[in-house]
C-alpha cells in the first residue's frame, strides 16, 4: 500500500550521525514485526521517549457483551447521538479480538494528542474534512477518504467544520494492508488490481512549530495511560521508509463487474490478519438480459459479515438507510429479503449504492451501546408474509 517516501532530511547511510543546526538527532526505527518487517527511520530533534510524567488515562468506553442468541442484525447507526471528540466519542459496536467497529460523529477539537499501540486504524471519512497531523507531517483528508494509520502514528486530527461529521472507525490488530493478491512479485500492484499505487496518498510535508512538552493519550490493550512527553513528538527533520499514514478515497476504486453477478471478494480493499475490509461503489451490474442482478443468498461459513451503508440504493435491504449497520453472522444464510426479487427485474442493471464491509473469521460480538440501536424487526425481514417474532435479543 504505501512505497518508499521520505520527507525533510536524512542521512546519507542509516545509523551514521547526523546533526541539525549542529546537535546530534535521534534516530527512531518506526518498525513492524520487530527488526525484520516493514519499518520507516524518524529523526527526532529531542529523545522520543524522555517523558516527565505517566499516569492513568480515560477509561476507554466499551462493553462487549457475548450472545445468548446470536441473529442477524440491523443497527441504526445515525441513532447514536454526537458527542466528544474524535478521539473520546468513538463507540464500539461490533467487536471481537481481531477488530473493533465503531462510529464516532465529533462535537469538539481533539484535545490531547493520541496514539494507538496495538492496532491499525482505518478510519472511513463518512462526512466531514480536515487533516490528520502526526510525526509523519500534515495529511489531509476529505469526505469519503480512507485513512490509514499505522499503530504508534501519535496524531491529533483536525475537521474543517465540526458540523456533522461521521467517521466510521475500525480498530485492527494485524497490519493493514492491499491484499497480497494484488501485488506482483516485487511488490508492486498489478494491472488486475482495483487501484495503483497513485491513489494513496501520504503526508505532504513535515509539522513546523511544534516544541516543548507535551501530552499524549496512549491506548494500550483497551487501557489508556497519560504521558507527558518532555519535546514534542513532531520536532522531525526528517523520515523515510514504508510505514506512514496515507488516504485512499473509496470513489478510486475501480469496480468489477461481470454478465452474471461476480462475488463480494472482487470489491476487496485491505486485508489484515482474520478479516477483509471491502468497497462497494457504483457499478454497472450483471448485464446478461436472463442475469438475476441481486446478490444470491448465501451461506458465509467461515465469517461473521458487517456491511456499514454509506450511500446510495440499497436494492436487497429492506429497511435500511444511510449509517446502518448489518450483521450478518457465520452458519446462517442471508439474502435478498422478499419481493426485492420480483422488484428488482425492471430496474436499470446498475447500483449507486456506497458501502464499507468488514468480514471476520472469528465471531463479532454486539457492545451494550450496538444494543440501544439494534431494530428487533431484523431478524425476521425474511419472513414471508410480512414481519412477524418476537425477540428479547439486542
Ligand atoms: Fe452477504
Amino acid at each position: 500500500m504505501r512505497p518508499y517516501k521520505q520527507l525533510g532530511d536524512v542521512p546519507r547511510k542509516r545509523h551514521m550521525r547526523f546533526a541539525d543546526d549542529g546537535r546530534l538527532a535521534y534516530e527512531e526505527l518506526f518498525g513492524r514485526e520487530g527488526f525484520s518487517g516493514p519499518s520507516s527511520l524518524l529523526y527526532h530533534r529531542g529523545m522520543p521517549e524522555g517523558a516527565q510524567d505517566v499516569s492513568e488515562g480515560p477509561a476507554d468506553l466499551m462493553t462487549p457483551e457475548h450472545e445468548q442468541v446470536h441473529t442477524n442484525a440491523h443497527l441504526k447507526g445515525f441513532d447514536l447521538p454526537s458527542q466528544g471528540d474524535v478521539i473520546t466519542g468513538r463507540r464500539w459496536l461490533l467487536v471481537n479480538d481481531d477488530v473493533h467497529i465503531g462510529l464516532v460523529a465529533p462535537v469538539s477539537a481533539q484535545q490531547v494528542l493520541y496514539v494507538n499501540g496495538s492496532a491499525d486504524e482505518v478510519l472511513f471519512v463518512h462526512a466531514g474534512s480536515g487533516a490528520l497531523h502526526s510525526q509523519f507531517g500534515h495529511l489531509a483528508f476529505k469526505r469519503h477518504d480512507y485513512i490509514v494509520i499505522p499503530r504508534g502514528t501519535i496524531y491529533r486530527i483536525d475537521f474543517d467544520d465540526l458540523a456533522d461529521v461521521r467517521l466510521l472507525c475500525i480498530e485492527v490488530t494485524g497490519l493493514v494492508d492491499v491484499p497480497d493478491r494484488y501485488r506482483a512479485r516485487n511488490g508492486q500492484l498489478t494491472e488486475f488490481a482495483p487501484f495503483s499505487e497513485r491513489d494513496f496518498h501520504g503526508p505532504d510535508s513535515l509539522e513546523a512549530g511544534n516544541a516543548g512538552p507535551a501530552e499524549i493519550w496512549l491506548k494500550r490493550s483497551n487501557h489508556v495511560s497519560r504521558y507527558v512527553l518532555d519535546h514534542h513528538p513532531f520536532d522531525v527533520i526528517g523520515w523515510d521508509g514504508t510505514i506512514y499514514p496515507v488516504t485512499f478515497n473509496i470513489h478510486d476504486f475501480e469496480p468489477r463487474a461481470g454478465r452474471f453477478h461476480v462475488p463480494p471478494p472482487i470489491h476487496q480493499t485491505f486485508q489484515a490478519h482474520n478479516l477483509v475490509i471491502c468497497s462497494f461503489v457504483p457499478r454497472k451490474l450483471d448485464w446478461d438480459p436472463e442475469a438475476i442482478h441481486l446478490p444470491y443468498h448465501h451461506s458465509n461459513l467461515d465469517s461473521d459479515e458487517v456491511l456499514y451503508y454509506v450511500e446510495g440504493n440499497y436494492a436487497a435491504r429492506r429497511g435500511i438507510s444511510q449509517g446502518s449497520f448489518t450483521h450478518h453472522v457465520g452458519g446462517l444464510p442471508h439474502g435478498p429479503q422478499p419481493g426485492a426479487l420480483e422488484a428488482s427485474l425492471d430496474r436499470p442493471r446498475e447500483t449507486d449504492e456506497l458501502a464499507v464491509m468488514v468480514d471476520t473469521f472469528r465471531p463479532l460480538h454486539r457492545t451494550a451501546i450496538a444494543r440501544q440501536i439494534f431494530d428487533r424487526d431484523y431478524p425476521f425481514s425474511w419472513h414471508t408474509g410480512g414481519v412477524s417474532g418476537t425477540t428479547s435479543i439486542a
